[in-house]
């Protein structure tokens, strides 16, 4: 395929974006997302502080944006997140407890079900291990609600939509020797186990000279895969240029089509300048929209898969 989304068709797998609804105007960006992706995830649209900024009264615009364009151009969309510690509005900040965990429930069930049968897959519940060697829940408001607001939030997930992939999503998950790793592992694998519903886990996969991508990182998401779900890379970025930046990306790619339940993978904007990253050029696009080499080395490693 000569566009990451026809390479990664060929195997099976889809490439996909991260889109702000604000940027869709520009043609540049655009254009290069209709052309080279074909699964969209809203980067901040479907977040609990654009989606119930009062609480139950829901605000679907600027998700409904990402959808409708995703849909018009024949793109499957991700949903992305239905319940984190970060991102909530304010009124849900400054809850704690029973009525946390009402209202959290209530945010998984109104906005899975606004966009029911149109999400391939739901990043159900976002960040909840610490960082660091101790394998923990991340403290939060709604980790205090709970250890189990995690299954809670799937089976609610999913009573909403039974037709999307419920997937776990997490940064820092990407090198087997972490706490952090083995921990979501452990939950994935007693949630199997107890047939609470997760369908997937997605590594986000945020890369930069302090975290670069582990050598392990196949050995990760094949021992994720063989749980019985499948993995994505759901917000993938580099840090970096050049041949070391290009190498980096083929790496990413090759090991994702070494797991045949490595469904595919997810870049966290389109042109550097789009990135959340406030400097660098972690993506495959430069300001200008001009390919990269860590594009053309993404287009030749998913056409030799
Ligand atoms: O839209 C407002 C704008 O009106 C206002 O003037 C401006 C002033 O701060 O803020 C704008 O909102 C910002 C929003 O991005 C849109 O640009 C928020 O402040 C800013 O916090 C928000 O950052 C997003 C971040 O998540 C929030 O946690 C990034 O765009 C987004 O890329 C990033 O994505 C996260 C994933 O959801 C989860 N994994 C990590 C990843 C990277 O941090």
């Amino acid at each position: 395929g000569s566009t990451l989304q026809a390479a990664a068709s060929g195997s099976g797998r889809y490439f996909g974006t991260a889109i702000a609804a604000s940027r869709l105007s520009d043609g540049t960006y655009s254009g290069i997302a209709n052309r080279e992706f074909n699964m969209i995830t809203a980067e901040n649209e479907m977040k609990a502080d654009a989606t119930e900024p009062n609480q139950n009264q829901f605000n679907f615009t600027n998700g409904d944006r990402i959808l409708s364009w995703a849909q018009s151009n024949g793109k499957r969309v991700r949903g992305h997140a239905l319940a984190w510690y970060s991102q909530q509005p304010g009124w849900m900040q400054n809850m704690s407890g029973s009525s946390l965990r009402s209202a959290m429930l209530n945010h998984v069930t109104q906005v899975a079900g606004h966009y029911k049968g149109k999400i391939y897959a739901w990043d159900v519940v976002n960040e909840a291990f610490a960082d660091g060697s101790s394998g923990a829940r991340r403290d939060s408001n709604l980790q205090r609600t709970g250890n189990d607001w995690i299954e809670a939030a799937f089976k609610a997930a999913r009573s909403a939509d039974s037709g999307a992939k419920l997937c776990y999503n997490d940064y820092n998950t990407d090198n087997w020797s972490d706490a952090k790793t083995q921990a979501v592992y452990t939950m994935v694998k007693d949630f199997k186990s107890r047939g609470v519903p997760i369908d997937c886990v997605g590594f986000q996969s945020h890369f930069n000279s302090q975290s670069p991508v582990p050598s392990n990182y196949q050995t990760t998401l094949q021992n994720f895969a063989n749980l019985g779900v499948d993995v994505q890379i759901t917000e993938l970025d580099i840090e970096g240029s050049g041949s070391s930046q290009a190498s980096s990306y083929q790496r990413v790619v090759q090991a994702c089509l070494a797991v045949s339940r490595c469904t595919g993978i997810t870049v966290w904007g389109v042109r550097d300048s789009d990135s959340w990253r406030s400097s660098g050029t972690p993506l495959l696009f430069d300001g200008s929209g001009n390919k990269k080499a860590a594009y053309t080395s993404v287009l030749n490693a998913l056409n030799a898969g």
